[in-house]
């Protein structure tokens, strides 16, 4: 559904990635994992149309995403979750998720879905987002993505200053997604929790992948390894 290949990109006269290839097929969690300055939002930032690629193609389903609008992106049917979640913090939780559903696809999520799937938004739907806590404000990040009816949800550090109890409530989301066919591309740099949430795992390091698999069947000391640039 996603396919990225040989990508390269730069800010200015910087290069940060060096022949990036990864796909994601339907119904499929990616985790993208890798530590700071890896290259993980970079590749996110071209999927969005943020970022254009210097060299190589990064395409959904039909579309060119190195040239379509960031805008043409989002009706296709690509949703992102950015990294520090960005919600308007003096609008309530209600009014964050209406803002989601501005470039609305044709679908099955409302508001009253949002609240089925993240029951724990349901009564918080009055309050300004910034009254919220960190792991309550990733949830209406999410739930904002979904309000577009995405076909792909994009999700940069879903666990960042987060709370060990607070990243538990949103993985369990995401794993309700993932259980209900949604494909997602995870960029964590928590290996544990990017394994335990995705089927397969890609690793980056230095503008490259180093390391990618089933996460199921995924060795830790080989990706703490290519993680931290240790690899043979
Ligand atoms: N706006 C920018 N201008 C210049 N260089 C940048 C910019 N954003 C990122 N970089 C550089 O690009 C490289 C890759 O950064 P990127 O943000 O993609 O890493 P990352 O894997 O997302 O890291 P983190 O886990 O810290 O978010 C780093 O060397 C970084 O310093
Ligand atoms: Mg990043």
């Amino acid at each position: 559904m996603i396919s990225i290949s040989d990508l390269h990109a730069a800010y200015g006269p910087l290069p940060v990635l060096f022949g990036v290839s990864l796909d994601i097929a339907a119904g499929e969690t990616l985790a993208l994992i890798g530590s700071n300055g890896a290259g993980k939002s970079t590749t996110f930032a071209t999927l969005t149309g943020f970022l254009r690629p210097t060299q190589g193609q990064v395409r959904f389903a039909d579309l060119d995403l190195a040239r379509a609008s960031p805008r043409r992106i989002v009706e296709a049917g690509l949703s992102m979750v950015p990294e520090g979640r960005r919600l308007f913090p003096s609008l309530t939780v209600e009014e964050n998720l209406l803002v989601g559903a501005h470039a609305r696809r044709r679908g099955d999520w409302t508001l009253d879905r949002v609240y089925e799937v993240f029951p724990t938004l349901l009564p918080l739907r009055r309050r300004p987002s910034m009254h919220l806590s960190g792991g309550q404000q990733q949830l209406v990040a999410i739930g904002r993505a979904l309000m577009a009816n995405p076909r792909v949800l994009l999700c940069d550090e879903l666990s960042l200053g987060l709370s060990p109890a607070a990243v538990d409530t949103v993985y369990a989301a995401v794993s309700r997604l993932r259980a209900e066919g949604m494909t997602m591309l995870l960029v964590e740099q928590d290996i544990g929790r990017a394994l335990a949430g995705s089927d397969r795992y890609a690793c980056m390091r230095h503008g490259r992948i180093v390391l990618e698999g089933p996460s199921a069947a995924a060795d830790r000391q080989a990706i703490s390894d290519a993680y931290f640039g240790m690899e043979a």
